[in-house]
């Protein structure tokens, strides 16, 4: 396998104007930790239970819920158990989820246990719920980032989605609190029937906050968002991406036409998979941990689960890395040069389609925008003909509309 370089570093770095180094650094960790298979990253649901009761939410459970499973919500000697064994298999950062973690009753003990074994700290939250004494907390010590999603710019849509107008007031002061302590934040937008009129709203809010948004149309099919769920909850995909490209192109001062022209006419040369298995974090040097204290490869993926306190840290994280070397390669996407465009989490995939290796058309360009592939794909064909196609790697394939503009792993 090969080894980082600089001149790695610096082939990632040629071409840009500006050249983020934390970004550049924290690429080059993922990329020695999925080799080394070290997980780099480790994920905490901390309990399943929420403040809000979004309708497509993939994991809340009610108290009642909960009580009725005949399980409990772990408390900080387990969660601690927990930070120390992604400490002994080599984790240095820490993101605490949920349901919403601040509700936890032990959220600020465990937090600052993990931030005071030096890990970095991370949490994902509704921003609903930050109180005075978290304020101190993130005073003495600082995450290194907090993900708040923005469920809409209306107590109307909070109401409607979450089934609690009355946060989205709190929520606003909040990010303006949290902001204003000079923490990192970052907004992200997950959009649903009842709260897809208020997207332009979100991400008008972001620019003028100068605040990264990370806006999803992409919800996850599983035991809690069921097929009828994903019925009533998905927005229109194209009105979707009509936002979201109006959203980058103001960002990156140019015309929506221009934007657009860019992105039905950019194809690249396929990126072959490195080795089989899965191709993202999950598995590789990420895991998540269920409220339940069961590891697993990352939070869209509900199997396999292994618990570490039963067989050790180390087998159950060497079992869940087997696991995710095992999973097939999504093979239509291997030789199709449309890759940086799509979605390809493989459990995205696996949550439409029930099986590993196919594609769920929802997220693949060539099914969503059949006549512009097609015409791409010939354009193509006739560059590689004429030899005209450059071999695009990892490194340099980051032109601006080059990349899924706004993918992430929700
Ligand atoms: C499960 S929540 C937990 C953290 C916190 N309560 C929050 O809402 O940000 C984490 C993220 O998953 C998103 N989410 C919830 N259900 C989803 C689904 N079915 N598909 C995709 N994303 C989903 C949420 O909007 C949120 O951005
Ligand atoms: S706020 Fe987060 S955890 Fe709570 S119901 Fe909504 S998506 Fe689920
Ligand atoms: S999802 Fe579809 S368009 Fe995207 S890379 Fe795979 S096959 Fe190609």
């Amino acid at each position: 396998m090969s080894k980082i370089s600089l001149y790695d570093l610096l082939s990632q770095a040629q071409g840009k104007e500006k050249v983020n180094m934390q970004q550049l650094y924290g690429d080059v960790l993922v990329r020695k930790s999925i080799q080394k298979r070290i997980p780099l990253s480790v994920q905490f649901e901390l309990l399943p239970l929420c403040n809000f009761s979004c309708k497509f939410c993939y994991v809340r459970m009610t108290a009642q819920e909960v009580e009725q499973s005949g399980n409990h919500i772990m408390r900080f000697a387990d969660w601690k158990e927990q930070i120390d064994g992604a400490r002994s298999l080599g984790a240095s950062s820490m993101t605490f989820t949920g349901g919403e973690c601040t509700i936890h009753p032990d959220f600020i003990d465990i937090y600052e246990y993990a931030y005071n074994c030096g890990m970095q700290v991370c949490m994902i939250s509704n921003g609903s719920n930050i109180t005075e004494e978290m304020l101190d907390l993130f005073r003495r010590c600082p995450p290194s980032k907090i993900f708040i999603t923005l469920y809409g710019m209306s107590e109307k849509a909070y109401a409607d989605t979450c089934g609690n107008g009355a946060a989205f007031e709190k929520v606003i002061q909040n990010i303006q609190t949290l902001k204003a302590l000079g923490i990192h934040l970052i907004l992200n937008y997950t959009a649903g029937k009842e709260n897809f009129a208020d997207m332009e709203a979100v991400l008008a809010f972001g620019r003028e906050q100068k605040m990264e948004v990370i806006p999803t149309n992409a919800l996850i099919h599983k035991d809690k968002c069921t097929a009828d769920t994903l019925q009533n909850e998905l927005v229109d995909y194209y009105d979707y991406l009509k936002l979201e490209h109006q959203h980058l192109s103001i960002l990156r001062g140019k015309s929506f036409e221009a934007f657009e022209e860019s992105y039905f006419s950019s194809f690249f040369e396929p990126i072959p998979a490195e080795e089989g298995g899965l191709q993202c974090n999950a598995g590789r040097c990420t895991y998540t941990v269920n409220w339940l204290g069961k590891m697993k490869p990352c939070a869209n993926f509900d199997f396999p689960q292994y618990d570490p306190r039963k067989i050790g840290f180390e087998s159950a994280w060497k079992k869940i890395v087997e696991w995710a070397d095992s999973v097939p390669l999504l093979e239509e996407c291997e030789s199709c040069i449309f890759q940086p465009k799509c979605r390809r989490c493989a459990a995205m995939h696996y949550g439409d389609m029930g099986e590993f290796n196919r594609v769920s058309p929802r997220f693949c360009f060539k099914k969503l925008f059949p006549q512009q592939a097609e015409t791409m794909l010939a354009k193509y064909e006739q560059l590689k003909a004429e030899g005209k196609i450059e071999s695009l790697n990892r490194w340099n394939n980051g032109g601006e509309e080059q990349t899924d503009p706004i993918g992430r792993c929700p």
